[in-house]
């Protein structure tokens, strides 16, 4: 087990590939928060990792406020007594539509930048106390393959995601010195079922331009939060880990 006792906050994790985390570190060992603006999801996931014999809770949380982000990382403290691990993985995602960037509503532009980038920012700064008294420990940060590629219809959505990688490496400077890795993981489009539904030609074209030509689902993203959340990563900071089967290289 490659996160015996470890403590893991996964933001968003309640649905789509967040419970997909949660449960995957859980079958590493480790005790998992799950934490999600949608509390009857991260209920059932919870109680879903305690049925396998697993360890976790459940904490309601908007990442867009600095209070509940707060009152997450005291009820993880407050069981658990240590953080070792934040997944920011909660985002706008399957919330949002396509569509032309002139069409896109300044309240939605703002909405889309305060969960899926000032989320991160708010949660880094609700656990990093715990995290510089251990002396050690590890933030993950979900942006997205969108990011490298550009996927036009979706200008909010893109931007905050190249945010995240910027946010991923700055953070990591500043908190190196208190053993604090920071990284990010870029998945490609995967088959969460949350997402907006693809034509079956859209699927296509996009396993053909994959090095690996098969659809992507969330047991590929999981391998690499596990490696990420593990001493085996101890030494990688302000990476970006672009996990899409090789549709995009960088
Ligand atoms: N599915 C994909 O193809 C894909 C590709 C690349 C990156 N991603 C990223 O992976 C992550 C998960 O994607 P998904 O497909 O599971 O998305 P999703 O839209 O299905 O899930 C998002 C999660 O975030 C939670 N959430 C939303 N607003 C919140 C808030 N204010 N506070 C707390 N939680 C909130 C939701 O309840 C949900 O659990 C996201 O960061 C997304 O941007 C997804």
């Amino acid at each position: 087990m490659r996160l015996k006792d470890k403590v893991v906050i996964v933001t968003g994790g309640g649905v789509g590939i967040g419970r997909a985390y949660s449960m995957g570190v859980a079958k590493e060992g480790a005790r998992v928060v799950v934490a999600d603006i949608q509390e009857d999801e991260a209920k059932k996931v919870a109680a879903e990792i305690q049925q396998e014999g697993g360890e976790a809770l459940a904490v309601p949380v908007d990442v867009t406020s600095f209070d509940k982000t707060r009152a997450m990382a005291e009820a993880t403290l407050q069981k658990y007594g240590r953080i070792d691990v934040l997944v920011n993985n909660a985002a706008l995602y399957s919330a949002i539509k396509k569509k032309p960037f002139s069409e896109i509503p300044e309240e939605e532009w703002d909405r889309v930048m305060a969960v899926n980038l000032k989320g991160l920012f708010l949660c880094a700064k609700a656990v990093y106390p715990a995290m510089k008294k251990q002396g050690k420990g590890k933030i993950i940060n979900i942006s997205s393959g969108t990011a490298l590629g550009g996927t036009p219809f979706y200008l909010h959505y893109v931007t905050s995601k190249g945010g995240v990688i910027g946010f991923t490496r700055a953070l990591a400077r500043e908190l190196g010195l208190d053993n604090i890795a920071v990284n990010a993981i870029t998945p490609g489009l995967t088959l969460s079922g949350s997402q907006q539904a693809l034509t079956p030609e859209q699927l296509t074209d996009r396993r053909r331009r994959r090095s690996f030509q098969r659809d992507q689902y969330p047991q590929d993203l999981v391998g690499t939060v596990i490696f990420l959340s593990s001493e085996d990563s101890d030494f990688i900071t302000g990476q970006t880990i672009n996990v899409d089967g090789g549709l995009n290289m960088h």
